[in-house]
Order: C-alpha cells, then structure tokens, then sequence
C-alpha cells in the first residue's frame, strides 16, 4: 500500500492515529542488496488461558543483563590493513541461562516509569536525527568538522541505551522528507544496542557509532536511484553500489577525524556491503577479511531496511525480518552479528504487530533483555480485531500470557483496514 492510498483511508478513519500525524511521502529508493527473501512463521504454541484484565502497573526498564559469553563460532577478524587505533573488539558472550539469572536478580531494582522513558527517548531520538541530517549536509561541503559532534551524539545514544531500552522504539519511524536521515539513525542506534551486547567498550563503541551514521554518505551522490520509485534494475544497482567508495572519500573531508581513525572507519564504511559469504560488495570479502564493526553495522542496515517501507514495497513486520535473518546467518550474515542483533531486539522486536495467547492483538513497543518472548506490550485490538482502549502489558510480569506469533501486515488490513491505516500512518516521524 502506498502512502497516498494511507492518506484516503486515512481521512475516512474515525479513530486517532496513535497521537501522531503523518505527512505525505516522497518518491523513496531501493536498495536491491537490502531486499532479502521472506521469512516463514514458527508455529503457533498450543493456547494459553485467557489473561484476567488488571490495573495497569507502572511499567519499568529492566537493567541490562551481563554482555554474551564468547561463543566458539565468532569469529575475531584480523584489522584490516594500516589499522592503526583504536584496538578491535573481543567477543564477550555469556550464556543466556546466566543472563536469565542476572535479569531476573535485579528486577527488583527500582526503575523509572514508562512515560518518563519514552520522553527520554523521543527526546535523543530527536537530537540524533537532526545530527544525522547534519552529517549528511555537510560531508557535501569541501571540508567540515563534524567527527566529535557525531560521536558525542552516538554516546549519548549508547548511554541512553544502557538504562533506557524504549529508545528502539523509535527505530522503527521514517522520515518522509528524506528517508536516509531516519535510514541512518536508526541503524545507528540499532548498530550501537548490538555493540553493547557484544561487550563493545569505549573507544570501539564511538568508532561503530560514527561508521553507521557515515555508513550511507556516499549515497547522496546517487539521489536518482535512491529516490527511483521503482525497484532498480541490474545495471542501476550496479552503478549505486559505488555509494560505498564515495562514502570513503568523503570521509577526507571531515577533519576533525583523526588519521588513525581515519583509516579504520575507511575499511569500516566501505564494508558495510560485503557479506560473511563473499556475496557483498565492493570487493566480495568475506568471514575475518570484514571487520567486525562493518559485520555489526551491515546487519543492523539490512533489518532497518526490511522493516522500512519503500516505494515498491510495504515494509516487513520486524519479527518476520529478525527470522528472515536468522535463518541467513552462515549464508549472508556473521554469526556473531546475528547473536548481536537478536540480543539486542529479540525475536520480537519493538513494532512487531503481534498475537496473544488471550487472542488479543498488541504491538510490542519494548524488548526485555535477557528474555526473548517477554517484550512489553501495548494491547490495541480484541480477538476479533476491534479498538480497544489501548493498555500495556509486560508478558515478563504475566507468564499465563504469551506471543502467539506475528500478525501479516496484510491480515491486519483484512480484519480492520482503519486500524492498519493508523498504524501505517503513526510510522512517519513529525516533529511539531
Ligand atoms: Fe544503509
């Protein structure tokens, strides 16, 4: 469905959209790399009994558990040539058995409420897309300095992160205007909630910061094709893949950027199309010869892509694409990456329109770390589709409640086409 057509249903609806108004789209682009098979859904697990509706409790953040153990398959990746700083990244995984255990022992710690959260994280949410626009404003200029501004906003974005896991809620708007200034924060912050899951630490937590807001620089050179309004073709793709070099050497323009930086975000920005199988570009690398900053920021673009609509397409239900990645880790993806990513967003992860045990119809608009089943949740719909007055429901608090499985985009359309509308519309993000 098109924006357009959003619009219409959108003036016949009755009900408010999610207390945010929409604005029209522009013409937005593909990116061919990004556009991935579809996913098949898990099997629905037999029902649970219907919840007992109750007073609403104040809803908290749950402390981060403890970073991953390092898995025997992640693989530690040599710098690539003339890396001089800062050092690369360890894996640190850990078992989810103990990171269950240090989830469930400080739950208890008392925590802020929900509303105060998401102030909070409208709030840098707003500061990094106005940051993003910056960057990608000036990398057109002949020079800039824009190094520390970026990744003074990437630490405020990595500390929010750490105590405040409602800010990947946001990564789920667009921005109409242009769609590479939220294209571009998202996956950073998305690139940075992975990075905190892996055990990254300073200075290596700045550098994945500010390689995924440059990680597209390059692409404002090639605004026809990424604005096209149809898929591209072949020989399109071919000549927009060169937005990688051209994100490089726009990269000498910022300087303020440290040469022993310099020349590690080169490779890093220039990686983030290759794959773990060889099947990327620009230079078909593959498993160590791709650092593993680039291995984080790639899959964080590809999901934020997926879940993103674009002029051809509708976007993907974020559950549908975390399975869609799964099940391409060893093919496309770094193992490490996609541990990294399910970490840090679940299997069910904020946006996911989602059926419950009790048949009602909710949208997950939190992660609970350490528990991949037990987001938080905001019932919308009854078990036939109808509005209800909207509550949030922790299913980590409420273990009788349980995700049956992801709800199509398409079905929700079927069952309740204003309600679709709505959510469509409350996608885009506008500031007043
Ligand atoms: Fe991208």
């Amino acid at each position: 469905m098109r924006f357009s057509d959003l619009k219409k249903i959108k003036q016949q609806a009755s009900e408010p959209a999610s207390g945010r108004r929409g604005r029209p789209a522009p013409d937005r682009g593909p990116v061919a790399e990004e556009e991935l098979a579809g996913a098949r859904r898990p099997e629905p697990p037999a029902a649970q009994p219907r919840p007992v509706r109750r007073p609403e409790p104040p809803i908290a953040e749950k402390p981060a558990p403890e970073p991953l153990s390092k898995q025997p398959e992640a693989p530690a990746a040599e710098p690539g040539p003339g890396a001089a700083a800062p050092e690369r990244p360890a894996s640190n995984y850990e078992s989810p058995q103990k990171s269950r255990r240090d989830a469930r022992a400080k739950a208890s710690v008392p925590q802020a409420a929900f509303k105060d959260l998401d102030a909070r994280a409208r709030e840098v949410y707003s500061t990094l897309l106005e940051q993003s626009g910056a960057l990608i404003k000036a990398v057109d200029q002949p020079y800039t300095e824009k190094y520390e501004a970026v990744v003074s906003v990437c630490r405020l974005v990595s500390d929010t992160l750490r105590t405040n896991g409602v800010l990947l809620n946001y990564t789920t708007f667009s921005t109409a205007d242009d769609y590479l200034l939220a294209h571009t924060a998202n996956t950073t912050i998305l690139a940075l909630a992975m990075g905190l899951e892996a055990g990254l630490e300073e200075p290596e937590l700045s550098l994945l910061g500010f390689c995924s807001m440059a990680h597209d620089i390059g692409m404002t050179e090639y605004s026809s094709l990424y604005n096209s309004p149809e898929r591209l073709g072949e020989k399109e793709f071919a000549e927009m893949s060169l937005h990688a070099e051209a994100g490089v050497a726009k990269l000498e323009r910022i300087v303020d950027l440290d040469y022993r930086i310099k020349e590690r975000a080169r490779h890093i920005v220039l990686q983030t199309h290759e794959r773990d199988d060889g099947s990327g570009y620009p230079d078909r690398l593959s498993d160590e010869e791709i650092d593993p900053l680039a291995q984080l920021i790639s899959i964080a673009d590809v999901y934020e892509a997926l879940t993103h609509p674009r002029a051809w397409r509708e976007a993907m239900n974020p559950a549908d694409a975390v399975r869609d990645l799964v099940e391409k880790e060893g093919r496309g993806f770094n193992a490490m990456a996609v541990k990294a990513l399910i970490s840090a967003i679940s299997i069910y992860p904020p946006g996911s329109i989602v059926a419950l045990s009790s048949g009602e119809i909710a949208r997950v608009i939190k992660a609970t770390r350490g528990f991949l089943t037990k987001p938080l949740v905001e019932i919308l719909l009854d078990q036939d589709f109808s509005r209800l007055r909207p509550y949030k429901l922790d299913l980590f608090e409420h273990p009788l409640v349980s995700i049956e499985r992801p709800v199509p985009f398409k079905e929700l359309e079927a069952r309740n086409p204003k309600f679709a509308a709505g959510v469509e519309m409350s996608r885009w993000w506008v500031e007043w």
